[in-house]
């Protein structure tokens, strides 16, 4: 077992095949996180900085117990504390870092290809936890993971993306992933919020947020970014929810069960009201334990154990 790259910058660069081996490592990863002892020896040789310029509390959290589960060394960085304050460059910063003999970077970045930069100036293998609003390659695997254990193949099944897609790291990431394993998707939402030309990716544009749910199997419901919004694109937040906000009445009203999922963190009464994101149908807190095996499942592959020891090995 191997991947086809050395880092995990997006998933526009893995292949059909990088993420089939994942999910086949996750599953074996989930049933070790499922046992009493849930901590394996396997990476106990490697040192990972999980290094984050921007805030997180899942993926960074996500990261860090995977790799420690994993029995890798673990240090942690904020750029909030450190001598980014004090006008150390990215590049000055990771190379100090490295320094310590550290062998993988976990990196989530405001600015859209910081990993890309990172992987041309340094050895080490490097992860993307989010970059700008370009790319979050295991919140697209563990989103595309989730979906699969509710719906088996993805194949055919019909996905809506909701929301801020304009600058939604996850909306991307999620486009490529569920084209590559045959979803069909349509992002939804108000036209301000929707890039032009998005078809062009593969996806059905839809302004109708009803008629999207009708249509779907899963709804992926995301977070209204107003960090990166520098200028207004809807009236008030109120008016978001009661036009593009999903309710319990307008699921209540569909002629099926869809499964309902958000990458968090949830504005609750904004793009989802309470009795949705706790709903049945929710699987956001899935979502938050799948992370763990997959982000176990993408370091270990990464670190090359994989091809080592194969996937038999795995607990
Ligand atoms: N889903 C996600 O990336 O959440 P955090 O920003 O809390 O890591």
């Amino acid at each position: 077992m191997s991947l086809s790259v050395k880092h995990l910058l997006g998933i526009k660069e893995l292949t059909v095949n990088d993420i089939e081996q994942i999910f086949i490592t996750a599953d074996n990863f989930k049933g070790v996180l499922n046992r009493s002892i849930k901590k394996l020896p396997t990476l106990n040789h490697i040192a990972i900085a999980n290094i984050f310029f921007e805030n997180s509390t899942r993926t960074r959290i996500s990261f860090e117990l995977a790799e420690k589960r994993l029995g890798a060394d673990v240090v942690n960085f904020s750029a909030s504390g450190s001598s980014v304050s004090k006008g150390e460059t990215l590049i000055d910063t990771v190379h100090n870092i490295l320094a310590m003999k550290v062998d993988m970077v976990v990196m989530r970045h405001s600015a859209s290809g910081a990993p890309w930069f990172l992987a041309n100036h340094i050895d080490a293998s490097i992860i993307n936890a989010g970059d700008g609003a370009n790319e979050h390659p295991t919140q697209a695997l563990l989103d595309a993971y989730s979906m699969r254990e509710k719906l088996g193949d993805l194949k055919g099944k019909r996905v809506t993306i909701i929301g801020d897609i304009m600058h939604s790291r996850v909306a991307l990431s999620n486009i490529f992933c569920l084209n590559k394993l045959g979803a069909e998707v349509t992002v939804a939402g108000p036209p301000t919020l929707i890039p032009k030309h998005i078809e062009s990716l593969g996806v059905r544009v839809e302004y109708n947020v009803k008629k999207a749910l009708e249509w779907c199997d899963v709804a992926n419901v995301l977070r209204i970014q107003l960090e990166r919004q520098h200028k207004p694109l809807f009236s008030t937040l109120r008016e978001y929810a009661q036009y593009y906000g999903v309710n319990k009445q307008m699921l209540d009203s569909l002629a099926k069960d869809i499964i309902i999922m958000h990458p968090g963190p949830i504005n609750r009464g904004v793009e989802l009201t309470s009795d949705v994101a706790d709903s049945k149908q929710s699987i956001i807190l899935d979502q938050v334990e799948n992370g763990v095996a997959i982000r176990m499942a993408v370091v270990y592959l990464l670190s090359g154990s994989g091809k080592r020891d194969g996937i038999e090995k795995i607990g």
